[in-house]
């Protein structure tokens, strides 16, 4: 248990398990063992930077039957930095899946190759379904427009370090509500804790039904919000890119290309210690020239990417309690 070399208080942790648990949605989880993966995570900075021996003789799978460049890198990144090593394929292309083999099948292979598993898939409940069938961990990694729980643990942990916390905070999230997957783990999450949160979207991308059945009734929503209204109160702006390869048709895309684009005009009057998050990757919704403001936190999200999925990974294989 390498619990005290890691500095962490373990004041409640003998209630929480996270050894061999999975991790597909982010509503399996309480604040309390959230908080916890949070605090891993930050006791994982050194380690990210040093180097560990703490998952040696681990094997991670990373089975990406979706692009990524984020998610499985940084996976693979984590299992490295932690001793560990990495197996996978970053296409369907490139497995037995090309041949007809289904995910079932796939799974039961993998899990005599690896310790844990990282999935990402076009369709929802597939993550569901690897856990179902494995008999090492599944990771979400993502799955179709439904759910990114691990991105959800990144910008909770970026909120926790940049603004300092989570309770108290006003959220407007921004852009694609309707098939950004990642909106929709942020959203179950924050309902979570005593956060305001405002949707802004185009009328069509407005955030599904089911995830603002949950939320409305754990925390105030105000649902399509005015940008430049809410802008000097909101002190955590999280945009997400239009989700192309999710419509319907090219039609119905054309339509909201564009709808939105986050410069410097749209934060003239917003609050000096804001934070813009954005799970990347970005198209065009927000303008190059925020990059260089005290605001944008985006690519700091990014090494936080690695931190907390050094912390999962260690949590489920059980190197850390
Ligand atoms: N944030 C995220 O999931 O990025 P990738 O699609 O590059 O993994």
């Amino acid at each position: 248990m390498l619990f005290s070399t890691l500095g962490l208080s373990c004041f409640w942790c003998h209630n929480l398990e996270f050894k061999g648990r999975d991790i597909v949605s982010i509503e399996d989880f309480i604040q309390t063992e959230i908080n916890h993966i949070l605090d891993v995570a930050k006791s994982m900075e050194p380690l990210a930077k040093g180097g560990s021996e703490l998952l040696k003789g681990k094997i991670l799978a990373t089975l990406f039957f979706e692009p990524s460049t984020r998610t499985r890198l940084s996976f693979e990144s984590a299992m490295l930095k932690l001793g560990g090593n990495v197996i996978g394929f970053a296409e369907p292309d490139a497995s037995s899946t090309r041949k007809g083999e289904n995910l079932a099948d796939t799974v039961r292979t993998v899990e005599n190759y690896a310790d844990v598993i990282a999935l990402r898939h076009s369709l929802e409940g597939s993550a569901k379904l690897a856990a179902e069938f494995s008999k090492v961990p599944i990771i979400n990694a993502g799955t179709g427009s439904e759910e990114h729980p691990t991105q959800a643990l990144i910008d909770l942990y970026t909120m926790r370090k940049e603004s300092g916390k989570i309770d108290g905070l006003k959220v407007a999230l921004v852009g694609d509500l309707r098939y950004g997957r990642t909106v929709h783990s942020l959203a179950y999450a924050l309902a979570l804790y005593s956060v305001e949160l405002y949707l802004v979207s185009p009328e069509t991308l407005r955030m599904r039904k089911d995830v603002l059945a949950t939320i409305k009734s754990k925390i105030p929503v105000t649902e399509n919000a005015n940008l430049e209204k809410i802008m000097p109160q909101i002190d955590v702006l999280y945009v997400t890119r239009i989700q192309k390869e999710r419509f319907p048709d090219a039609a119905e895309y054309a339509k909201v290309k564009g709808a939105y684009r986050i410069d410097l005009k749209t934060i003239e009057k917003a609050k000096k210690d804001l934070i813009i998050l954005h799970p990347l990757p970005r198209v065009d919704e927000i303008a190059p020239e925020v990059d260089n403001t005290p605001q944008a936190r985006y690519f700091q999200q990014v090494w936080n990417g690695i931190v907390v999925r050094m912390a999962l990974l260690s949590l489920v294989l059980g190197a850390v309690e």
